[in-house]
Order: structure tokens, then C-alpha cells, then sequence
């Protein structure tokens, strides 16, 4: 929510890249998640869903001791008009910390809303968000393909989560982040899931807020 009234939307996962980098290859692969012949079948010759499967997904201590990941590239242009591509990444101020596969286990199912509650008591919880610069040469328009973690990172800023706010169902069920919503000076990139996700994400929340 901006000074000027104006909204704009981040959307990042907790995990550095996508199975797929192309729309139509994503419902190929939901489509193929229920049944393990027709996964393997679409993971052989697929080295980033594979990679995607097989990553271990620990549960974090806090949605404030994990990192995020916004995987789309976006064109960022500064003052001077100097435009790179760049994707955003979200570190918490607290650290990345898991818990252990066993204590996971353990946990209510919603523990992470209750956890960041009791945390918000004790003070804010910080993000850092930057953005990572891509090179020549790297993959812009695929989000299944990490760039190389030694690409340059500007920090843009720190997201400081002070409280959760009260929020009724109706509150909830309008709530819609469009990865596309965005301000002057950011762009999407060729990404085609940028595309996808924005038809979508759009389709899924006119349902919700429809009740369906
Ligand atoms: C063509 C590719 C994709 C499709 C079709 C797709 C589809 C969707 C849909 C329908 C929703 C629910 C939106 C809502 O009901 O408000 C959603 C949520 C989400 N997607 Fe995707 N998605 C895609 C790719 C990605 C990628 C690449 C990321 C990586 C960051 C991502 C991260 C998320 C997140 C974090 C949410 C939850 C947003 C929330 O809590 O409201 N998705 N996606």
C-alpha cells in the first residue's frame, strides 16, 4: 500500500526457482503430480522439476525465519533510466532457521499464524528484500532457472512486520496479489508465467470472492 493511494504486489515463494518455465508445461506437470509413472515420465527429461521434487522443503521455525524467492525477473529502470533485470529475494532479519523434520511433525496445522503472533509480542519481525542483478546472458524469461548466486544484489529495502492485523473473511477472501500489479520504474520481463499468473491469479480470486 503506497503513500499515493496506490497498491503494487510482490508474490515469492519459499523455494529459489519453478519445476517449469513455460505456462502450458505447468499444467503438464499438475496434471501428472497424482500419478508417479506420469511424474517420472515428465521429471526424466526435466532437471528442474526434479530438482524441485527432490529439494528437501524443511518447515520454518516462523514465517519469519524463512526466505523468499520472487522467481519471475522484472525490469528495474533508476533515475537515470540505467534498466536491468533482476529478481527479487527476501531474507529474514532473523535468519533462516527449520524446524527439524520430527518437530515439524509435532506442530498444529496452523502454527506458523499462531508462532508469528506470539513473535510480533516480543517486537517487529524484519525482512530484507533485495534484488539480485541478472548478467548477460542469464535466463530472463525462465523462472525454473536460478542465476548463479554470486550475481550482484541491490538491497532495496527492509519489510518490518509490526502486527497482524484483525482480518474478517471478507477481508480475506478480497485480498489478491497480482504478480503484474506493479509501479512506474518496474516491468515485467518476457517471462510468459508472468502472463499465466496474472490471468489466474485474477480467475482464482474472482472465485473466491464469489464464494466458489
Ligand atoms: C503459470 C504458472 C503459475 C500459475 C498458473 C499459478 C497459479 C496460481 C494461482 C491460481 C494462485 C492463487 C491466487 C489467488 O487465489 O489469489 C497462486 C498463488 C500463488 N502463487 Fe502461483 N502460479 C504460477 C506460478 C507461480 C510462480 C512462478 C511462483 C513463484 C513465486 C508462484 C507463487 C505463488 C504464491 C506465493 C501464491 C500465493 C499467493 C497468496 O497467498 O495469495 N506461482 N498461483
Amino acid at each position: 500500500m503506497l503513500p499515493n493511494g496506490a497498491d503494487t504486489d510482490i508474490v515469492a515463494h519459499s523455494y529459489d526457482g519453478f519445476p517449469v518455465a513455460k505456462p502450458d508445461e505447468f499444467v503438464t506437470f499438475l496434471r501428472a503430480l497424482p500419478e508417479l509413472a506420469r511424474l517420472a515420465e515428465f521429471t526424466a527429461s526435466r532437471p528442474a522439476a526434479r530438482a524441485f521434487l527432490e529439494h528437501p522443503k524443511p518447515t520454518p521455525v516462523s514465517y519469519g525465519t524463512e526466505a523468499y524467492f520472487g522467481v519471475a525477473a522484472f525490469l528495474f529502470s533508476n533515475s537515470s533510466g540505467t534498466t536491468r533485470h533482476g529478481r527479487y529475494r527476501f531474507r529474514p532479519g532473523a535468519g533462516v532457521s527449520h524446524l527439524s523434520a520430527a518437530d515439524a511433525a509435532k506442530m498444529p496445522e496452523q502454527f506458523l499464524a499462531e508462532e508469528l503472533d506470539n513473535r510480533l509480542r516480543r517486537g517487529p519481525v524484519t525482512i530484507h528484500i533485495s534484488v539480485q542483478i541478472a548478467a548477460d546472458g542469464d535466463p530472463v524469461d525462465d523462472g525454473s532457472r536460478p542465476w548463479p548466486s554470486d550475481r550482484p544484489e541491490i538491497d532495496v529495502g527492509t519489510l518490518s512486520i509490526t502486527r497482524i492485523v484483525p482480518a474478517d473473511d471478507e477481508r480475506q477472501r478480497d485480498l489478491r496479489f497480482i504478480p503484474t500489479n506493479l509501479v512506474d520504474g518496474i516491468a515485467p520481463s518476457a517471462d510468459p508465467m508472468l502472463v499465466a499468473r496474472t490471468q489466474s491469479y485474477r480467475i482464482s480470486a474472482d472465485r473466491r470472492e464469489a464464494g466458489q
